[in-house]
């Protein structure tokens, strides 16, 4: 399975859920691959939020590595999924996508915790609040798992 999480500036939200699943696939031996992008290319080239390192570092997953880049079309080729952190996030992504394969790829991310609610994930950046943002994105990582893994073995 591969992964594309998505927010606005790939430094606060989708770091973190990215740091999440992959740390869920690695650990389960799952063999996932797990990216995130951002719809602005504002924070291109850099690393996550100090804040976002911090509360990622104090559940044991390390995302100081990671880069902010941005989405671009050739993702709906690359991945299977791709879940967007809020609705302007989903929207922005909807408006590139070419085709309804394309569009099929693309869900809210908590949709998995909180199905038909249209839940966002609150933008952290000027607010904080991320320690929930992380809970929130842990309890959604591990529901992607359950779904896409019993999924796998029905097959
Ligand atoms: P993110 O948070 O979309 O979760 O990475 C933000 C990061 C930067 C900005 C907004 C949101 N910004 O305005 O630069």
């Amino acid at each position: 399975m591969k992964v594309l999480m998505v927010c606005l500036g790939n430094i606060c939200r989708s770091p973190i859920a990215e740091g999440i699943l992959q740390h869920l696939s690695d650990s389960q031996g799952l063999g996932w691959q797990v990216d995130s992008a951002g719809t602005s290319g504002w924070h291109q080239g850099e690393a996550p939020d100090g804040r976002s390192q911090q509360v990622a570092a104090k559940y044991g997953i390390d995302i100081s590595q990671q880069k902010s880049r941005k989405f671009t079309v050739a993702d709906f080729d690359q991945f299977d999924l791709i879940f967007a952190m809020d609705t302007s996030n989903f929207n922005d992504i909807l408006k590139l996508a070419r085709n309804p394969e394309d569009r099929s790829k693309v869900s809210m991310i908590l949709e998995q915790t909180n199905l038909g609610m249209n839940r966002s994930v609150p933008d952290p950046y000027y607010e904080g609040g991320f320690e929930g943002v992380y809970a929130m994105l842990f309890e959604a990582c591990n529901a992607i798992v359950e779904e896409y893994q019993l999924k796998a073995q029905q097959h």
